[in-house]
């Protein structure tokens, strides 16, 4: 059933728990989401990133939502990172009930006037902005942040930010990384504690791909109610293709069982599927 964002995220901060939010780039992807969701009985978030978008425009949309209205259990469908305001209000008139808006590269003041805008935007179609206030180390939809050009969330900053744009979810900048990146730096949960203490909207913790299950459970404990993850789920989906290249060869018989694209789609979606309900096992504490 496709329900809004902001009333899983809701729901998931009452039950002290994270709502796991799941990139998805095609319908294959978006079925061994929901499948994960469904055999666990839990809600998800799908959803769907500037690159997905503009390769699949509007009938990916129109799959990942028809996906979602069918699901057993509540989905809600997301925009992730986007700074492009005409593509978040595409997205709204295409059914999407939420939007990262994402201004968090621009300095603050601009950064806030962005959000803003977004939030009065959403205000008109009944939607919810999520926001980003730092931003994260590592590769993300084809765009690479050095360490070095990263920036943890000011949680002074994340107050008055809040009060400011009345963004109803902030994406917290805490040491986690987009994708997989050698020696990621610890979580620094003194900080997650610090914006807890300063803003009372739910927190959403992106880069999950290569973050403990115990940092995560403790950063769920601490207030994070949204946790994003793609590099790990979309991994298992290209390697169980890459495996299944290296075992069928160059040249595939559609005569020989298991060697046509549904067999090579079923393998892939069994492999993303497993990560998928390991991370919702951990965002609830199954
Ligand atoms: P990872 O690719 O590190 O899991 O991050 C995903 C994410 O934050 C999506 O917004």
């Amino acid at each position: 059933m496709l329900v809004n964002t902001i009333e899983l995220v809701q729901e998931a901060r009452r039950r002290g728990v994270a709502i796991g939010a799941f990139n998805t780039y095609n319908l294959e992807l978006t079925r061994a989401i929901v499948v994960a969701a469904e055999k666990l009985g839990q809600p998800i978030i799908l959803q769907l990133g500037v690159q997905a978008i503009r390769a699949g425009g509007e009938p990916l949309a129109m799959a990942t939502l028809a996906a979602a209205r069918v699901a057993r259990v509540p989905v809600a469908v997301h925009l992730d990172h986007c700074s492009d305001i005409g593509l978040i209000e595409t997205c709204f008139a295409w059914g999407l009930s939420s939007a990262l808006a994402d201004g968090s590269r621009q300095p603050f003041a601009e950064n806030m006037a962005f959000t803003k805008r977004a939030v009065e935007l959403a205000a008109r179609y009944g939607e919810t902005i999520e926001s980003e206030l730092g931003y994260l180390a590592g590769t993300e939809d084809g765009i690479t942040v050095e360490e070095i050009e990263s920036s943890l969330t000011d949680p002074a900053q994340a107050h008055e930010f809040i009060a400011a744009t009345g963004s109803a979810m902030l994406a917290v900048s805490i040491g986690n990384v987009h994708g997989y990146v050698p020696n990621p730096p610890p979580l620094d949960f003194e900080r997650l504690a610090q914006i807890v203490a300063q803003v009372d909207v739910p927190l959403i913790l992106h880069g999950a791909s290569g973050i403990s299950r115990e940092d995560i459970q403790q950063a769920i404990h601490m207030g994070i109610a949204k946790l994003n993850i793609n590099t790990e789920v979309r991994t298992a989906f290209l390697r169980a293709i890459a495996s299944w290249g290296v075992r069928i060869g160059p040249e595939p018989d559609l005569r020989q069982k298991g060697q046509d694209l549904l067999d090579l789609m079923q393998e892939a979606m069994a492999a993303a599927q497993g990560v998928v309900e390991q991370t919702i096992r951990t965002c609830t504490f199954l």
